[in-house]
């Protein structure tokens, strides 16, 4: 006992959820609720129970490890707990403030009311992990609001706040004052179990309206093999909760539910989720407190600083972006304004807050601008002495303690810092394409950065919502490095004949967000040949195919022509002869023979390239964990989540395997995998030892 407390109050028992930090219902809470019902239930005196949490969550759900293993002998879960109250007499009432989630909710849909605080918010997110509701939820929920609500909630998996759940009958009242005391009113309300009600399709309107409900809403997610392997699922047990009694709903549910728990692609959904979770954790670093960041100023208003002052803007900081060039200045303004201007369209913001936003980004012209700036981030060039004399001149500009950043892609953080006199407080915070979008962040710790500015850095990622990957101060960091890599692949295989068509369709039905080549134009073909010109070690190359395509103009998307050619105002990439023919002439000269190449092998040599070079980032201490390279790849450059990311997929693969097949391809294999193929270990279990984080 331990986990919740109870109080009698007027005939009827309170019980509040006590197990920080979020009442997660794990099995021996579980256990605990089942016991406190049982007597309940069994004490005349006593005709309701109000099921509460303490310190704000009602509860965050079901304890997701719990999924992972098989539960103790004689454990209660969260559907013992709701079977329990289905079965007593007595009044169940759930009382929210904060948030319910997964388990959580369910549990308050097993209740007969349900009264919520403002603040609260209700959710079942379980599709986010490749599940679905497995204590009741896809069989209440649509009895309770509809079918075609209760899809609409549980596909999206996002939270619902009070108001909406009060709209759409969730809440059967919402607390003006004291929650409990609103609960109290329903105390001696007849019972009014979910479960004896019959499911109908609900709302008219809405995403999947009329009959054909349910086929629209099998439309409307991605196909199994893409993704949507639980949506499926969950659409069908919303069927089922349409056509049939509720325990045979139910025993549907829980059959698909187990289904998924221990499916591929629901275990590498978690993995991802327990990953971005251990993003924070930073072995090694003494504990700093965050310095405040109130105001920020951004050098450079082209793409990259526009969409950084943007992103700066939306989470309410304001920003001053110094731009020299007028021109620019129009421009970044006129990006500013679309942008609001299309999420007020969106309804994702009021006029009001659009104009607020607008106005909390300033454009100057002079350096100077920056002196009152809590954070200072550069996006000027991509050209080294450029950079160096932008953070000279920070460096006297802006007010002591103000941290210095940098949004290189490829260049030496500790260069730039070499620069200042307050060298501990730069640091690289770089931003991906388009920055107001990507939630990736990777924030670059160079040798002088202090725990406190990495802290920082880490704790306004979080202010700006997003993703932060600590990286070390290494050639392209985690992602680009891994990129280059993966690039030089594509380019060998194209080298061999593979046309670059067929590789980028077989790696998009591998379920990447674009191929390589289609990357490659995006990005630019100028960005790579420049990288090759600085770094011929770093960016692998044969051929002088790069070369070829860059004296020819061919930079990608923004000259209408690259790997691909494109129609006029187009981003459809259409194949290319031409190029194939350079391929074969570069190829041809540098003594490469065409050979065939199947698509399981070019899925390896791909996705091989990311791990192999991934596991040196991780036995250099450049990368913390495997689980942060995965992370990279799935936010920053478009990798299926299904697969939990390159790593996680190679894990899974069996790293003897991995290994041999790199072997096989001739190239140097990381001697981190080498050691795993030996023992049997997983890259995911790598941790940094501190000679390697010295060494990073
Ligand atoms: P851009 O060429 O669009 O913008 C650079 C801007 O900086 C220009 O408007 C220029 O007028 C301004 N500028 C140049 N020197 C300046 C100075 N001394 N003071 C103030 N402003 C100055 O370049 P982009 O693409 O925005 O890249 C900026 C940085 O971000 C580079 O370091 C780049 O490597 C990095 N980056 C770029 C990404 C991309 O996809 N474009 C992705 C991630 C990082």
């Amino acid at each position: 006992m331990g986990l919740l407390t109870q109080a009698r109050r007027d005939g009827v028992r309170v019980v509040t959820l006590t197990n920080p930090p979020i009442n997660a219902l794990g099995f021996a809470l579980s256990g605990e609720l089942v016991a406190a019902f049982d007597a309940a239930e069994s004490d005349a005196s006593i005709v309701a129970i109000i099921i509460t949490g303490s310190n704000g969550p009602f509860s965050g759900g079901a304890d997701i490890n719990d999924f992972l293993r098989r539960p103790p002998a004689d454990s209660k879960s969260v559907r013992d707990v709701i079977g329990r109250i289905e079965r007593g007499t007595k009044t169940y009432i759930a009382a929210i403030d904060g948030i319910a989630l997964g388990g959580g909710f369910e549990l308050a849909l097993g209740c007969d009311y349900r009264v919520g605080t403002a603040r609260a918010k209700i959710g079942l997110p379980e599709i986010k992990l490749g599940l679905i509701p497995g204590a009741g939820g896809t069989q209440r929920l649509p009895r309770l609001i509809g079918a075609q609500s209760a899809l609409e909630i549980m596909l999206k998996g996002d939270l619902i706040d009070a108001a909406r759940a009060r709209e759409l009958g969730i809440f059967d009242a919402l607390a003006e004052g004291d929650l409990i005391e609103t609960a109290m009113q329903f105390a001696r309300s007849p019972r009014k179990r979910i479960s004896a009600r019959r499911a109908e399709l609900g709302a008219k309107g809405g995403l999947f309206a009329g009959p054909f409900a349910l086929a629209l809403a099998h439309k409307s997610v991605p196909s199994e093999e893409r993704g949507g392997f639980a949506a499926h699922k969950l659409i069908d047990a919303v069927e089922a909760a349409l056509e049939f009694d509720f325990q045979r709903g139910l025993a549907r549910e829980f059959r698909l539910f187990d289904e998924l728990v221990d499916s591929a692609e629901a275990h590498a959904l978690m993995h991802v989720f327990f990953a971005e979770r251990e993003l924070g954790k930073i072995p090694g670093l003494p504990a700093a407190q965050p310095l405040e960041i109130k105001t920020a100023a951004v050098i450079g208003g082209g793409t990259m600083g526009t969409g950084i002052g943007l992103t700066f803007a939306s989470a309410g900081i304001p920003v001053t972006i110094v731009e020299p060039s007028g021109e620019q200045i129009e421009r970044s303004k006129q990006t500013v304004l679309d942008t609001f201007a299309y999420q007020v369209k969106r309804g994702r913001m009021t006029e009001e807050e659009a104009k607020l936003r607008t106005a909390s980004i300033d454009f100057e012209r002079d350096l100077s601008a920056v002196k009152n700036a809590d954070i200072v981030v550069e996006a000027v060039f991509e050209n080294m002495d450029v950079k160096k004399e932008v953070f000279a001149k920070l460096d006297s500009l802006a007010k002591p303690g103000a941290i210095l950043a940098s949004n290189t892609s490829t260049l030496d953080i500790d260069t730039m810092a070499a620069q200042t006199k307050r060298p501990e407080y730069v640091i690289g915070t770089h931003f991906f394409a388009p920055a107001n979008i990507m939630k990736l962040l990777e924030i670059v710790r160079g040798k002088t950065a202090s725990p406190q500015t990495i802290t920082t850095a880490m704790a306004l990622g979080k202010k700006l919502r997003k993703v932060g990957v600590l990286s070390g101060n290494a050639f392209g960091f985690i992602g680009n490095r891994m990129f280059f890599d993966y690039s030089r692949e594509a380019i060998a295989l194209a080298e061999e004949g593979v046309p670059p068509h067929r590789v980028d369709a077989v790696m998009k039905k591998f379920g990447m967000a674009m191929g390589p080549f289609a990357t490659f134009d995006l990005s630019g073909i100028d960005v790579f040949w420049r990288i090759q010109q600085d770094r011929k070690d770093a960016v692998g190359r044969r051929t002088n195919i790069i070369d070829r395509l860059y004296q020819l103009g061919r930079y990608g998307q923004k000259t209408g022509a690259g790997i691909y050619k494109y129609e006029k105002g187009q981003r459809e990439p259409i194949p290319d002869p031409e190029v194939e023919n350079i391929f074969a002439e570069e190829a041809k000269a540098a003594g490469i023979a065409p050979r065939a190449v199947n698509d399981e092998e070019i899925v390896k040599r791909l996705v091989y390239a990311l791990v192999n070079v991934g596991a040196e980032l991780l036995r250099t201490g450049i990368a913390l964990r495997a689980g942060d390279e995965d992370i990279v790849y799935i936010y920053g450059y478009g990798f299926p989540p299904r697969t939990g990311g390159p790593m996680w997929y190679a894990d899974q693969a069996g790293i003897a395997k991995v290994y041999a097949d790199i072997k096989g391809f001739g190239w140097e294999g990381s001697p981190l995998l080498a050691e795993l193929a030996q023992s049997g270990g997983k890259l995911a279990d790598h941790r940094p030892t501190s000679k390697e984080l010295a060494h990073a």
